[in-house]
């Protein structure tokens, strides 16, 4: 007799599970996470005072539409708030994105070493994930072009990316843009957009604007120290967020987060902190890295891609060995298909300085 059973969607077996940055050393008192981007600094003593302020009627159901959330972020970026769309953190609105635009064996362009959640949520949704070659560590423009078939129906673009922290400039975005079928999506994944100091940058927000098929994602992950409370929000033409308002959870964005997020975004001084200090640990960092003899690809985000030797005793898992006892907890990028490498992300000026010492110790012994 046949046993009937449960069948997931095809795709979804096909999936590698996401495995998170490690956030423990077993048996060490003093850890410091550098494996998942988020600030040292923490969040806005504002956010904390207003996360506090709900624990009293925990009873309430949030507002299902984060209108005050919506309207700071409005008032912080000069957009309609009618536009946007939050979600528990932009992974919820990247899976959203996935589930509402990409039907049966339908196409979804990411580039080689892209954020992992994009091959993630297109096999979720049934589509077919389509990985494209990057140079030097960043996305390129022509070989995604090269790529489009009748099938794709979106491009996924982290930019600044996770893990290479490498960005496309605004004219090669827009350059992206204009070579896609209108009907194609271009999703633009600025989770680390906060931190990048150069001119020829930009999010997204005018894309947005000016045409019919792009998306803008946002999180208070990073610069906002946010990350426990998963916020984050699009911005999009209205047809899309029409569609993303009908399929989201109802309450997909929790009392406590809206209350957090609103005052987040508005402490700009706050904001400011964060990125100073990080452009400054950030250049230290390359700079210190660099000296001892250490590959690091160029990035503008909060964070750094540490390429290792061949060497026997001096690879990327030896050295995570050999910092992950001292408490410095980095994060391994084998599943970015970057299997000799370690990303870093800029800690406090304390976690910065053990890292270096340790590489360098690290570098020195025999092998
Ligand atoms: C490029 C990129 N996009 C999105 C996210 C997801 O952020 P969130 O915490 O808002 O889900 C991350 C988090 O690491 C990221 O690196």
């Amino acid at each position: 007799m046949t046993v009937l059973r449960p069948i997931p969607r095809p795709g979804v077996l096909d999936i590698e599970a996401y495995v998170p940055g490690k956030s423990t050393a077993p048996g060490v008192a003093k850890v410091f996470k550098l494996s998942s981007n988020e600030t040292p600094l923490g969040p806005s003593p504002k956010a904390i005072a207003a996360y506090k302020a709900w624990a009293d009627h925990l009873e309430d159901y949030p507002d299902g539409s984060a209108n005050e959330l919506r309207e700071a972020i409005g008032r912080a970026f000069g957009l309609d708030p009618e536009r946007i769309v939050c979600g528990a953190g932009s992974d919820d609105l990247l899976h959203l994105l996935a589930h509402a635009y990409l039907v049966d064996g339908d196409e979804a362009i990411h580039t080689r070493h892209g954020f992992l959640i994009y091959p993630i949520v297109t096999l979720g949704a049934g589509g077919r994930p389509v990985e494209t070659p990057e140079i030097e560590f960043t996305a390129d423009v022509d070989t995604i072009l090269a790529a489009v078939t009748k099938r794709t129906k979106i491009v996924f673009l982290a930019n600044p990316n996770n893990p290479t922290g490498t960005c496309l400039p605004f004219d090669e975005v827009k350059r992206l843009h204009r070579g896609l079928p209108g009907n194609v999506l271009l999703v633009l994944d600025a989770a680390y957009a906060d931190y990048v100091r150069g001119n020829d940058y930009e999010a997204g927000i005018e894309l947005v604007a000016t045409s019919d098929n792009v998306v803008m994602c946002r999180t208070f992950s990073k610069i906002h120290g946010l990350a426990a409370l998963r916020l984050g929000w699009m911005s999009a033409p209205a047809p899309i967020v029409d569609a993303i308002n009908r399929i989201r959870g109802p309450f997909n964005v929790t009392g406590p987060a809206i209350a957090a997020g609103v005052a987040a975004i508005e402490d700009v001084e706050h904001q400011e902190r964060s990125r100073e200090h990080n452009t400054r640990w950030l250049g230290w960092l390359a700079a210190e890295i660099g000296k001892l003899g250490l590959k690091v690809t160029p990035s503008v985000a909060n964070f750094l891609l540490i390429h290792f030797p061949e060497t026997k005793g001096r690879t990327a898992a030896d050295a995570d060995a050999f910092l992950t006892p001292r408490g410095l907890i980095l994060r391994q990028t084998t599943a970015y298909k970057l299997p000799n490498a370690l990303r870093m992300t800029v800690g406090t000026e304390e976690a910065n300085r053990l890292v270096v010492a340790a590489l360098k110790e690290f570098l020195a012994k025999p092998t």
